[in-house]
């Protein structure tokens, strides 16, 4: 993911800085209602905006992500705040392959867009398997679909005006991104309701959506069963790839 590993540094700075993103991960953690003894998988981790707020408060974390030049930024942070618990993966979400029952929260913050709608369903199923009984998934991204109603209309439309007021370089970006999403290439948010319906397809219960903040949307929900009671000392299998 080449250009995920040119912008790392830029896009590490703008969720960093950014009131609106801070928020959005502070609603991801009170979601996850992290424990000391959870152990994490985050997906599509970047540089560690979300990793890096939860190492402290849970027993460990697996970031995974394709970009090579995202983790090592994420790898220097870990160094630099002493968070031992944190190891990273360089993969494609589509290609991984862990133990079952080998987590109890799954998170991702920002990156399931990128998966085509496919991809977004089955990785549901897989993270299902990836989660001992009673563990969490969390998931914020954008959620919206292509439909013309109402809150589609409204996100997109709120997002539009946000960009413009950036002046040419915002009016570009527009451009740019409805043809990305018009042409079904590289960017490819699902509206709440389908994640919803895939959670719950997949045997998730408590499954709850909200939307955050424009096109942001929250969905959580939690594999059935009694936590801890299959609890399983087993890691993702391509461990010795982890960093
Ligand atoms: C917008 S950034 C979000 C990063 C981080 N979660 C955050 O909140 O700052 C999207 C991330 O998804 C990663 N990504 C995109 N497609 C991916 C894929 N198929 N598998 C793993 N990571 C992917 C990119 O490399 C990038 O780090």
């Amino acid at each position: 993911m080449g250009s995920w590993d040119e912008r790392s540094a830029v896009w590490d700075e703008t969720v960093s800085n950014s009131p609106v993103f801070q928020r959005l991960r502070e609603e991801l953690i009170e979601a996850a209602n992290p424990s000391s003894d959870d152990r994490v998988l985050d997906l599509g981790a970047g540089a560690g905006f979300v990793a890096l707020r939860l190492a402290p408060l849970v027993e460990d974390v697996v970031a995974v992500d394709s970009s090579s030049g995202m983790l090592a930024l994420l790898a220097d942070q870990a160094d630099a705040r002493g968070l031992g618990n944190v190891r990273t993966l360089e993969l494609g979400m589509q290609s991984l392959e862990c133990e079952p029952g080998s987590f109890s929260l799954v998170v991702s913050h920002y990156a399931l867009h990128y998966l085509n709608p496919r991809d977004q369903r089955d990785l549901v199923q897989r993270v299902f398997s990836w989660l001992e009984p009673g563990g969490r998934v969390v998931f914020v991204d954008m959620m919206f679909g292509r439909s013309a109603g109402t809150e589609n209309r409204a996100i997109a439309g709120a997002k539009i005006a946000q960009l413009l007021r950036h002046g040419p370089g915002g009016l570009w970006r527009v451009i740019k991104n409805v043809a990305r999403l018009a042409l079904g290439f590289g960017l490819y948010p699902s509206s709440r309701e389908r994640w919803e319906s895939w959670l719950t397809a997949s045997g998730f219960e408590a499954v709850e959506g909200r939307a955050l903040w424009q096109e942001a949307g929250l969905v959580s929900a939690r594999r059935p069963g009694v936590v801890g009671a299959e609890r399983s000392t087993k890691r993702p299998a391509s461990a010795s790839q982890m960093g």
